[in-house]
């Protein structure tokens, strides 16, 4: 078992929770950066992980705060940035969204250039970073060549697509120019057991649980070849099929039968250079019984 250091910022997001857990189990110690370390509430679940006790420890950092996350990253030999804003309602979108992400990550990459430890930083972007572009082929799965036009998402003001793909370009940037060894992960949706409700329905959408993204992050932090992007999703599905599976496996519970339809094209994912390197995704009936059926556990909701 390995059980040197490793930094996961925004530790109490849904997927830094999930990634914590995996490397705890796994051996690893753990700095988790917070914003609010005194929020008991908010962290309960976190000292709940096994072996939280003896290897986790958080500590507060903010993305716009210079340096902030100098102490939690020092000594550490792999970092895991996962903290960004992640859709709200904004008022500001350039100061709430597009600075802690695009500014934040950088932030923390200079951190890490301080940091002689450092082995390697996995930065968590988003499928959404390659999808949004006015010209898809359809007879071509989308890859990790593909980037989102900046200039359609500034035009449509989708906020967090911009952030997350100014973020990325500014991370390649940065650990190009700065000798840092980086790897960046692109899920699609997130779905599994989570301690809210929270669901939003977006047409053609990618899915993949979130245990698969947790483990995508540390077989891409571990493996010596890893290198590069890697799309992390495992079926691309239109909101009208996905609800018909749901519908056909839990028919008691009130599920629309239809969305309203959004023009968007058609595409898929190639995943083929995760998988390549011995990853396989769960299946979308198991990432949603595992959400339903932690939602029925937490009394989000009942099945007739
Ligand atoms: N959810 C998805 O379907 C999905 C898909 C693809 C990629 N991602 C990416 O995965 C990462 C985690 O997302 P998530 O779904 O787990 O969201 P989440 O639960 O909202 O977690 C986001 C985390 O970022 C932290 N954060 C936000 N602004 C910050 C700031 N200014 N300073 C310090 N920390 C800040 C939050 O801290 P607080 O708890 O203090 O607010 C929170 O811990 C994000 O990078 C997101 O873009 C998510």
């Amino acid at each position: 078992m390995t059980h040197h250091k490793v930094c996961v910022t925004g530790a109490s997001g849904f997927l830094a929770s999930w990634l914590i857990k995996r490397l705890l189990l796994s051996g690893y110690h753990v700095v988790g950066t917070v914003r609010d370390p005194a929020n008991e509430a908010k962290l309960a679940h976190l000292w709940n992980l096994e072996g939280a006790k003896e290897r986790l420890h958080l500590v507060k950092a903010e993305l716009t705060e210079e340096g902030s996350f100098n102490d939690a990253i020092m000594g550490c030999e792999g970092v895991f940035h996962t903290a960004s804003p992640v859709l709200g309602h904004i008022t500001n979108p350039r100061e709430e969204i597009l600075k802690p992400a695009v500014d934040g990550t950088l932030n923390v990459l200079r951190s890490c250039k301080k940091n002689p430890s450092l082995r390697r930083v996995v930065f968590t972007s988003s499928s959404s970073t390659v999808r949004v572009k006015d010209k898809f082929d359809p007879e071509k799965p989308v890859d990790e060549s593909s980037w989102s036009s900046v200039e359609i998402c500034e035009k449509y003001q989708i906020w967090y697509v911009l952030s997350k793909t100014m973020a990325e370009k500014a991370a390649w940037e940065f650990c190009n120019e700065n000798g840092i060894n980086l790897v960046t992960l692109l899920p699609s949706f997130l779905v599994g057991p989570r301690e809210t409700e929270r669901f939003k329905w977006h047409g053609r959408m990618g899915y993949v649980h979130i245990d698969d993204v947790a483990l995508c992050h540390i077989l891409v932090y571990e493996h010596e070849k890893a290198q590069g992007r890697y799309l992390c999703s495992s079926t691309v599905i239109d909101n009208d099929e996905l609800v018909s599976i749901l519908s056909s496996r839990y028919p008691t519970l009130p599920i629309p039968k239809r969305f309203e339809q959004h023009d968007r094209p058609y595409y898929e994912f190639n995943t083929t250079k995760i998988t390549s390197l011995g990853f396989k995704f769960k299946s979308i009936q198991e990432m949603f019984d595992d959400c339903i059926t932690s939602l029925v556990a937490q009394g989000h909701l009942s099945i007739p």
